[in-house]
């Protein structure tokens, strides 16, 4: 059984045929358009040409952002113009088919938990780092939807109070403290300190900004105002990850996105500020940490897994 994934990401839209143990037998990838209604043209043609192509039942379709629980309708997205958005029957009606919507990290998360770094346990936690935090939360092998649709936004759980300002209207989201733009963010700040910052300061291009690559790079150098930066994003996300713990007891987190590149390196603090945020302490059942096995293709992988069904 063939089905279609689509994953809706800020700048490209990733598309593929997935076969039932995961793989991806055929792949397209476009520009995110800013125009919805080009965008949902975009996915439309995507779907049609490649059931032209394959032979394929079902179509799902991951996005980010917040989902009603009948997943038909995009209540509001961090960076698409979506406000209760009908978005399920507007992609129906550009593909022709019925379309399966989700969450792109809830998608992403049930990718790694059926064909990757989750493969195996009943109870994960995925968190994805990359422009924002994406969440997804599965309990005994269901994943978590919610009352209102929105469980497992677990980028907009607080880390600090009177934090700094986040996307969704409130302050001190994990998003903002443990993202790759939050790691950026981070460098910036660092670059200009007096006695941390000249190995940041020295790859700052001429806008000012600091590449992921460029701090991935100094990290891995030791660099250590570019450690200094990981650090700070390790903490938040091992003090929530303890909360998340006390909140789903997983067996496992997962960790994706373009900050997981940093694999172990990233690990190694996380772990330790976890393991220190743990109620119980010493005696605390803490969980293992993972880096996610799929990359970028696990929302499509997901989502076309969830679209075809079990
Ligand atoms: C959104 C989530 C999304 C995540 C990753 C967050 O800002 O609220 O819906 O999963 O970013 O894209
Ligand atoms: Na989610
Ligand atoms: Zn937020």
């Amino acid at each position: 059984m063939l089905n279609i994934g689509i994953d809706i990401g800020g700048t490209k839209i990733a598309g593929g045929v997935v076969s039932a143990d995961g793989s991806i037998l055929d792949r397209i990838r476009v520009d995110t358009p800013t125009d919805t209604d080009e965008l949902a043209a975009a996915v439309g043609d995507m779907v049609r040409h490649f059931r032209e192509t394959h032979d394929v039942t079902a179509v799902g379709v991951a996005a980010a952002g917040f989902l009603d629980r009948t997943r038909s309708v995009m209540r509001h997205a961090p960076n698409i113009d979506w406000v209760e958005h009908p978005l399920r029957s507007e992609l129906e009606a550009r593909a022709g088919i019925a379309v399966t919507l989700e969450n792109d990290a809830n998608a992403a998360g049930w990718a790694e938990y059926r064909f990757g770094a989750g493969r195996g346990t009943s109870d994960m936690i995925m968190l994805t780092l990359g422009t924002g935090v994406g969440g997804a939360v599965i309990i005994d092998g269901q994943l978590l939807i919610g009352g209102r649709g929105a469980a497992g936004e677990l980028g907009h759980v607080r880390f600090e109070r009177d934090g700094r300002p986040c996307g969704c209207g409130l302050r001190g989201c994990l998003e903002q403290y443990a993202s790759g733009r939050a790691l950026q963010r981070e460098a910036a700040d660092l670059a200009d300190d007096p006695e941390l910052g000249a190995g940041l300061a020295g790859v700052r291009d001429a806008g000012g900004t600091i590449h992921g690559d460029a701090i991935s790079r100094l990290i891995l150098a030791g660099d250590p105002g570019a450690l200094e930066a990981l650090r700070r994003v390790a903490t938040a996300l091992g003090e929530t990850a303890g909360g998340f713990q006390a909140a789903f007891d997983p067996e496992i987190f997962v960790i994706g996105g373009g900050v997981a590149q940093l694999g172990e390196t990233l690990l190694a603090p996380v772990r330790e500020r976890y393991r220190a945020s743990l109620p119980g302490g010493e005696n605390a059942a803490g969980a293992d940490f993972a880096i996610a096995t799929l990359g970028n293709d696990a929302g499509l992988i997901g989502v076309a897994d969830l679209a075809g069904g079990r």
